[in-house]
């Protein structure tokens, strides 16, 4: 088992391997996908509706997130690590995005951090990878921004869908980023920005064609009876635990658990 670093990913693009990411959120969870040879797990602020039962991803904070970053790196020996900033925490200056930056690497062992936007945050991810911290792009669409883009819409449609996300895409390439996310793209415009761009483009819901693609991990498992239509349930996770929790009531109900072998003599 070889730990995955940076330049791993560059390499991978160059020889049109596909870089698997999904999101994390725990300990058991990260060791699971680790050892199923996920290369990234992202920490992503999708915790916040995701696990955490908020409205959406806006009301998280980033003290809030650390726990749980901590937890993931912790669980992963050979995944590259990457912890979303939430909103709020890095839109305001450049020093604030290196501030928060800084102390989510810190306390968290993760080993990049990840937030949303193009050439309105430039600034704050040059000064973030200035800082030697290994920086991913989000764009397309950018569910922190979900108000101001008028809900969960597909980006890249219609004139100059193209050409605004490709210049986002490079002014992220030219601040530092390593990699970029790109969500709910359209197909042929996420196949042309994955080649117009040195750095790898990792896609959700953005096609076939990018370098990489990432998940939350929840809908690619299955946990809800309800994923997005761009992604795939992989497993049924939540039947399980629906089933082993029915088996559990039903073993305890009926007097067969414990069993002997369940319980310590004197
Ligand atoms: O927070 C998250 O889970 C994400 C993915 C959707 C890429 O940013």
């Amino acid at each position: 088992m070889k730990k995955v670093r940076i330049h791993h990913f560059a390499e991978m693009k160059a020889r049109g391997e596909k870089i698997t990411m999904l999101t994390a959120y725990d300990y058991p969870t990260a060791r699971a996908f680790d050892a199923a040879g996920v290369d990234m797990l992202l920490v992503g602020d999708s915790m916040g509706d995701n696990m955490l039962g908020m409205d959406s991803t806006v009301p998280l904070e980033l003290d809030e997130m650390i726990p749980f970053a901590r937890a993931v790196a912790r669980g992963a020996e050979r995944a590259f690590v990457v912890a979303d900033l939430p909103f709020g925490t890095y839109e305001v200056s450049a020093e604030q995005a290196v501030a928060s930056s800084i102390r989510m690497m810190k306390l968290s062992g993760a080993e990049a951090i990840k937030f949303e936007g193009g050439r309105r945050v430039a600034a704050q991810v040059k000064a973030v990878t200035d800082a030697g911290i290994p920086f991913c792009g989000h764009l397309g669409f950018t569910p922190q921004s979900a108000n101001a883009l008028g809900g969960h819409r597909v980006q890249g449609r219609g004139d100059g869908g193209y050409d605004a996300l490709l210049a986002d895409a490079v002014a992220l390439q030219e601040a530092g980023a390593f990699a970029v996310v790109l969500e709910m793209v359209v197909a042929p415009v996420a196949e042309k920005i994955s080649a117009a761009l040195d750095i790898p483009t990792i896609g959700i819901g953005a096609g076939a064609h990018t370098d990489g693609q990432v998940l939350v991990w929840l809908d690619a498992m299955g946990v809800g009876d309800w994923h997005p239509r761009f992604s795939r349930q992989f497993a049924a996770v939540g039947q399980a635990m629906t089933d082993g929790a029915a088996s559990y009531v039903a073993a305890v109900k009926g007097g067969e658990f414990p069993a002997a072998e369940h319980s310590f003599d004197e």
